[in-house]
């Protein structure tokens, strides 16, 4: 017997014996007058599931953006103390220090100032992306200086950093600030999850009507239950708490939505131990 409710089926009665004839009329006519009564509370049972759900899956969106404030106050702080500690010793102590000293300080103050405008950009960004503002503006673009100029900022004695270019390559079809933007972040992470001394390669490829764009590592790597939740906004594969690496955990979120602004994909393949390897493909300019 179906169950149903505004049209929509809901489930099915079904109600057995091993007898022959053990239901008489009356029984059966019982039954179908309580067919409308069990399909109602079937109904109920369902909603009420779905509500539930809903509801779960709203705490948890909430819990995220209270847990992202503390992560954001937490991560400002800290070049926050740097500029101003070191703005104070300069304006009471400069006369008394040496111009490596001063120079010293000068560059911390700028390397914490880096990383707090670095910061309020991804927050930008990511407020542009909730209200659908975010954009990209592609054009025939040659990315080697771009990608030179990336390798430059991120290279260190720590991370040398090994360039594979094929050449000539093709223009590609891509905003080059956002094209900046997206390997500047794949550096950085591959520099922040990879130990000192190891080296971080990036290759570049045409393939078709893509260039493929791979920045590869050889760190910790992400567990392969993780792996699909890299992309997601918040997503960091350490808890806070225990985390020895800074970061808000939205670099990667604005890295897929940069890259679906320009048409160009992103994956990601990973290994535990063996290290990490992010593929972008960009369209070829036609
Ligand atoms: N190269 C990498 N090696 C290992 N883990 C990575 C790498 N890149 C990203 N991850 C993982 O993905 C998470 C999200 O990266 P991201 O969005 O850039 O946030 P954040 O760098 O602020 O933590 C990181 O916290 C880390 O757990
Ligand atoms: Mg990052």
């Amino acid at each position: 017997m179906p169950l149903i409710m505004h049209g929509e089926p809901v489930g099915v009665l079904q109600i057995d014996s091993a007898e022959l004839d053990a239901f008489p009329p009356d029984a059966r006519a019982c039954v179908l007058m309580l067919v409308p009564a069990i399909a109602a509370a079937v109904q109920n049972a369902l909603l009420f599931d779905r509500e539930r759900a809903a509801l779960q899956q709203l705490q948890e969106t909430e819990q995220q953006q209270r847990d992202f404030v503390a992560i954001v106050s937490h991560e400002l702080r800290t070049p926050i103390t740097s500029v101003s500690g070191f703005g104070l010793t300069l304006a009471e102590h400069a006369n008394d220090l040496d111009n490596d000293t001063i120079a010293d300080i000068g560059f911390r103050i700028w390397r914490s100032s880096r990383r707090l405008e670095r910061m309020m950009g991804d927050l930008l960004d990511l407020s542009q992306i909730e209200r659908g503002t975010l954009s990209a503006e592609p054009a025939p673009t040659d990315i080697e200086p771009i990608l030179r100029q990336s390798v430059r900022e991120q290279s260190n004695d720590a991370h040398p950093i090994v360039v594979d270019l094929q050449a000539p390559l093709p223009k590609a079809m891509v905003d080059g600030d956002r094209l900046h933007q997206i390997v500047g972040n794949l550096l950085s992470n591959a520099r922040k999850f990879s130990p000192a001394g190891t080296a971080i390669e990036v290759v570049v490829r045409a393939e078709g009507d893509a260039i493929a764009l791979t920045v590869e590592d050889h760190g910790k790597g992400i567990p392969e239950d993780l792996i699909n939740r890299v992309f997601d906004r918040f997503f960091q594969a350490e808890a806070a708490t225990t985390r020895s690496v800074d970061g808000l955990g939205i670099g990667l979120y604005i890295v897929k939505e940069l890259c679906q602004r320009m048409d160009a994909t992103i994956e990601v393949d990973s290994a535990v131990g063996r290290g990490t390897r992010f593929t972008a493909r960009l369209p070829v300019a036609v």
